[in-house]
């Protein structure tokens, strides 16, 4: 059937709000809240193995890597394995050493990107075991691995991949939490991980609600703007790289996402108060340094927008907030790259770019 864009006036917009129901559909049959299981058909038989791993290599593109990014540091929490996240074009190019114990992680919206096919055959050959986190059923990468997960964020039709995306990070979640099952010590950790997980759907309601000021912001503060800063650490360092992919993307201003503590070995230089910054300053144990990255950047004049919890009174009067609710560490990204997804659209609206469809770019590379 063909896919419609319905009251939405683009196939990315429509995207975007599917949100609410796509995460709930990443999770459908495989998540007992009451019981605080997860039951991944996909991986059932290869479990062991997985556990067995001596690391987890993600391999992956464009947005499909920051999703792997985005729950790297909590795969090594839950699974006390070490994980590596390597783009697949660089892991080819370095012909990087790979061993029959290793466990190779390929995360692709299409399951036909050239370059991570070629870096799951490098691994097949190489006899590691190779899982897939795929969308589309039926594609090369999800039939040539030996296991893994259909995200069914279903069709995903815009260029800017966004519901692919939050599907791919909550099933990376899913899978540490299936990974970990077993592990007394982590079961406070994992109910509260789960619970978050409940809750995930209406969050993502309350925070496309807020559509209307990110337009707002769109047209005014950053419109004519010709860079964008956005600048967080540890959890959010993914959610910086890939809203600043969505803006690059779509509405073609040059945007950095910058990991905040590397601030002061170069990007420092670019911070004046002409230079538009947005800072993700959302509670965790991070939080207390990315305070202290937003005081060096107002020293010199910047004046950042922040993205913050609903409820922080920390942050002062005047500065320029997007407000999102607050979730448990691990899944707080789900949230905030939400606001990313709708500034960098509404970007793209007002200079009157193609949307969908952005010059120079496909949805689905096919050639290395
Ligand atoms: C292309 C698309 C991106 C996508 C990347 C990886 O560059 O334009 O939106 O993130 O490929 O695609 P995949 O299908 O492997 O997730």
């Amino acid at each position: 059937a063909a896919i419609m864009k319905g009251k939405f006036d683009h196939f990315m917009q429509k995207e975007i709000y599917e949100q609410p129901e796509s995460v709930v559909n990443t999770m459908r049959g495989r998540v007992n809240f009451d019981e605080y299981r997860i039951t991944l058909g996909g991986l059932r038989s290869y479990l062991p193995i997985i556990r067995r791993g001596r690391r987890i290599v993600f391999c992956a593109c464009g947005t499909s890597y920051h999703s792997a990014l985005a729950t790297r540091a909590m795969f090594e929490e839950l699974t006390e394995i070490p994980v590596s996240v390597e783009l697949a074009s660089d892991f080819l190019d370095r012909k990087t050493p790979i061993f029959r114990d290793d466990v190779c992680i390929f995360v692709s919206q299409s399951g036909e990107t050239a370059d991570t096919i070629l870096a799951m055959k490098y691994c097949l050959e190489r006899g590691a075991l190779c899982v897939g986190i795929v969308n589309t059923v039926g594609s090369t990468i999800s039939r040539e691995t030996h296991c893994g997960i259909h995200i069914n964020a279903g069709p995903e039709v815009g260029v800017a991949s966004t519901k692919a995306y939050t599907s791919q990070y909550v099933a990376l979640v899913l899978m540490a939490l299936q990974l970990s099952e077993d592990r007394i010590s982590f079961t406070e950790r994992r109910n509260a991980i789960l619970d978050g997980l409940r809750a995930l759907p209406a969050q993502i309601k309350q925070v496309l609600d807020s559509d209307s000021s990110l337009r707002e912001l769109a047209n005014t503060v950053l419109a004519n703007q010709r860079s964008l800063l956005l600048m967080g650490r540890g959890y959010q360092h993914a959610t910086c790289l890939e809203g600043a992919l969505k803006i690059k993307e779509i509405s073609y201003m040059h945007s950095e996402g910058i990991l905040a503590g590397e601030l002061k070995h170069g990007p420092l230089a670019l911070i004046d108060e002409n230079m538009p910054v947005i800072i993700v300053m959302t509670q965790d144990s991070l939080y207390p340094k990315v305070q202290s990255a937003f005081s060096q950047i107002t020293a010199r004049k910047a004046q950042p927008i922040v993205i913050c919890n609903e409820g922080d009174d920390g942050i002062k009067q005047g500065v320029k907030t997007i407000r999102v609710p607050k979730t448990v560490d691990v899944l707080q990204g789900l949230l905030n790259i939400i606001p990313l997804q709708l500034l960098s659209y509404h970007l793209a609206v007002k200079n009157g770019f193609d949307v969908d469809f952005p010059r120079n770019l496909a949805k689905s590379v096919t050639t290395e």
